[in-house]
């Protein structure tokens, strides 16, 4: 009864959407695990664009049944916006199921977080204002509303009658913002909750029973490991949990279930928001890295901060991932380059040290660089290893020693099948065999 975790190892936006949609063509089930409508996952198949806020990734094959986990907050909105969008494109909504036990993203939610940003301006975590850390604080606080109350109108006037009070205090007396009324929010939830109601559903019951019927399921995660509320680059990180661990408390899974973590990173870096980024490039390569690679978040539509890649945390992300092999994404953006930076470390001080960096130490870092040739050719037609250019090959060599775990999966351009298997990778601890099924069975799919 196989689960396998997809995880995104830097700060978000590796190209989870695709490596989801890849793996997606063997599994039955696709859970996302955490975070909520401030992610943005692409799938691109054939000229079709699909950028997904909470539905995952895996809808675009029709045997799928997609699930959003008890970890997920929920913008019932963009939910509902983003369903009505697959059904308009062909896609069927109709499988879609989100967890009564997902926080709901309330308007007073999504009002907090941006009235924050706003007063802090460049001090700000540059959020996406999408409400995510408010909807975890309340969370955590027992002060939430789940998506199973929005089936109850009565319990939830008698919940937010406790709840808004208090909400609506902040918003104007420290914010000098409208409060919210309580009929009027009453009745926007009661009436996501009749549309949404056949969605509604235990999903921990349907995740472990399709794993006992020995079905393959697939979790999703958001974000990236940088970006994790614990092991990231606190206080600039999300709300949530997007390592592997958080696939088991917000997809409703054991640990000993999943047999798989598949890593997922992109060719070089890039960061969305504020926060300490060591390896970022503001020179004709940052912009390289931005126009060729176009780096503008799915979200917010922001331009995203690029830089060399940082395998300073690689280790360390790799560990507590229990990451098993990895998918290296954008690797035809780096054609071109002159010279190519691979960052191995930092010195803070004219010191090395060591992953995690305290905060104040990792904003004056340096990093530590070893210099690869570069190469010209166009890589997006490439689908087998022997055709890349020799540099393009050592650099992914290059990687993987780093990373430590077998780089199996390499993708040279943003459609499905521009995907070249990496075979005959050795699991160097022997603890998991990286010659499996999911790799073998997407080979086809990927032509
Ligand atoms: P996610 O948040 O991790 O799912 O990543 P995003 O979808 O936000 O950003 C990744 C972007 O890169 C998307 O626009 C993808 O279509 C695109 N992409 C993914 N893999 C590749 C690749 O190998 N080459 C190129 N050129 N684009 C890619
Ligand atoms: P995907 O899943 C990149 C960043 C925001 C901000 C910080 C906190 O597409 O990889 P939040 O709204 O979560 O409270 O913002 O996290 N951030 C992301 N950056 N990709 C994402 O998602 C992100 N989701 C949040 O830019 O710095
Ligand atoms: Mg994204």
């Amino acid at each position: 009864m196989p689960a396998t975790v997809v995880v995104g190892l830097q700060w978000g936006d590796e190209g989870k959407g695709k490596t989801t949609d890849l793996l997606a063509a063997s599994v039955s089930l696709v859970v996302r695990y955490q975070g909520g409508d401030n992610a943005g996952h692409t799938v691109v198949i054939g000229d079709e664009v699909f950028k997904l806020h909470l539905v995952p990734s895996g809808v675009l094959h029709p045997h799928i049944t997609p699930v959003i986990g008890n970890g997920v907050v929920v913008n019932p909105k963009t939910l509902l916006t983003e369903m009505a969008m697959l059904a308009e494109r062909g896609i069927d909504p109709s499988r879609i199921r989100v967890s009564r036990a997902a926080h709901v993203i309330m308007p007073y939610h999504v009002a907090l977080d941006g009235a924050a940003e706003a007063r802090l301006a460049s001090d700000g975590l540059g959020t996406t204002r999408r409400g995510i850390g408010p909807t975890y604080a309340d969370r955590s606080a027992r002060l939430g509303i789940r998506m199973g109350d929005l089936l109850e109108p009565e319990a939830l006037r008698q919940r937010l009658a406790r709840i808004l009070p208090e909400r609506n205090a902040i918003l104007v007396d420290a914010y000098g913002q409208p409060a919210f009324v309580l009929d009027d929010l009453v009745a926007e939830a009661a009436s996501w909750g009749e549309r949404l109601r056949p969605h509604i559903v235990d999903t921990t019951t349907l995740v472990q029973d399709a794993l006992e019927r020995g079905e393959h399921v697939l979790l999703e995660g958001a974000q990236g490991t940088l970006l994790d509320l614990d092991h990231g680059t606190y206080p600039y990180v999300t709300s949530s949990n997007p390592i592997a661990g958080g696939a088991c408390t917000g997809g409703g899974i054991g640990p000993l279930q999943v047999d798989q973590v598949i890593g997922v990173m992109k060719a070089y870096s890039t960061r969305v928001g504020t926060g300490p980024f060591p390896t970022e490039l503001d020179d004709v390569t940052g912009r390289h890295l931005l126009e060729k690679g176009h780096e503008f978040g799915t979200t917010t539509g922001r331009q995203r901060r690029c830089g060399w890649f940082d395998a300073a945390p690689l280790r360390m992300a790799v560990a507590i991932n229990s990451v098993s092999s990895i998918m290296v994404n954008k690797l035809d953006i780096l054609s071109g380059l002159p010279e190519i930076r691979l960052c191995t470390g930092y010195a803070v001080d004219g010191a090395p040290v060591r992953w995690p960096v305290p905060l104040t130490e990792l904003e004056r870092a340096t990093p530590i660089y070893r210099t690869f040739p570069g190469w010209d050719a166009d890589l997006t037609d490439v689908r087998r290893m022997v055709d890349l250019p020799a540099e393009a090959a050592a650099y992914v060599d290059a990687l993987e020693e780093l990373a430590g775990v077998p780089i199996t999966l390499v993708s040279v351009g943003p459609e499905r099948t521009q995907t070249i298997v990496r075979t005959g990778r050795v699991q160097p601890t022997g603890r998991r065999s990286t010659e499996h099924a999911l790799d073998l069975r997407v080979a086809p799919a990927i032509g």
